[in-house]
């Protein structure tokens, strides 16, 4: 992939994965993080979910990581206003060492994959230590082809009884877990949408129509299912 092509869609969306800040307030409540908490955004992308945690959690300490530059640099921007209990940088979130209350990871899992990225994390976690991190699921069922066109990249998705076998392969057991569907995924697109719109009012060069079909081919195979497509979003602990 052109990555300047890429960053030329991606640059300045709020986010790069579905979710919404109400997704972030039930797993930090149920996780019971609170405090001076130790907390680290995972694959943070451009840090929409690192200002909630910051604007949620006042007095805790977050550490916010991407493998790209370009989304550590937004979101350290973004979050230059809590001062120095938010840092951001570019990372990889296979080298944590913390020592975490919470490690938060949004859509981002799946680069590592949710056994592996659990069992290297559990030394990243303090005694108490919960992460929350959403995951494609399938909800089961006859899947339209919509779906299976939605997921064609990802053929190791299952359903949720999948995800918890996965989490429970890495000695952990889940607190707790809810669907990601709808409008958080419409907060995702809305603004991609736009910013794909705004791009097409001028002439492109080739590798940026190749980024920007694929973002519109992306968002049409969602609005062909918006129902049926959906992340897990899962709090859990070492059993
Ligand atoms: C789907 S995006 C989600 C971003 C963000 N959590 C959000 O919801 O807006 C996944 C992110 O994971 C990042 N990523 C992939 N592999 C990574 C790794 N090994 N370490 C850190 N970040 C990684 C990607 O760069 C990308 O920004």
């Amino acid at each position: 992939m052109d990555l300047t092509a890429f960053f030329t869609l991606h640059k300045d969306l709020p986010r790069e994965g579905p979710g919404l800040p109400e997704d972030v307030r039930w797993a930090v409540e149920l996780a019971g993080t609170h405090g001076e908490a130790r907390i680290c955004d995972a694959g943070c992308g451009p840090g929409a979910d690192t200002v909630t945690l910051a604007e949620m959690l006042p007095e805790a300490w977050i550490d916010a990581l991407d493998l790209h530059a370009p989304f550590a640099e937004a979101t350290a921007a973004r979050c230059a206003r809590f001062g120095p209990r938010v840092k951001a940088w570019a990372g990889s979130m296979a080298e944590l060492t913390g020592p975490y209350d919470l490690i938060w990871c949004a859509g981002a899992m799946y680069f590592l994959g949710v056994t592996e990225a659990l069992s290297a994390w559990r030394k990243a976690l303090t005694r108490s230590g919960k992460v929350a991190f959403s995951e494609p699921v399938l909800l089961g069922g006859d899947e339209p082809q919509a779906v299976r066109d939605f997921w064609a990249d990802y053929p190791g998705i299952t359903e949720e009884a999948g995800i918890v076998e996965r989490v429970e392969q890495a000695g952990y057991r889940v607190l707790g877990r809810r669907l990601i569907i709808g409008e958080p995924w419409e907060a995702y697109y809305a603004p991609m949408e736009a910013r794909i719109a705004e791009l097409r009012a001028e002439p492109v060069s080739e590798a940026l129509e190749g980024v920007l079909a694929e973002g519109e081919a992306e968002i049409a195979q969602w609005r062909a299912a918006p129902e049926r497509i959906a992340y897990l979003l899962c709090v859990v602990a070492p059993a």
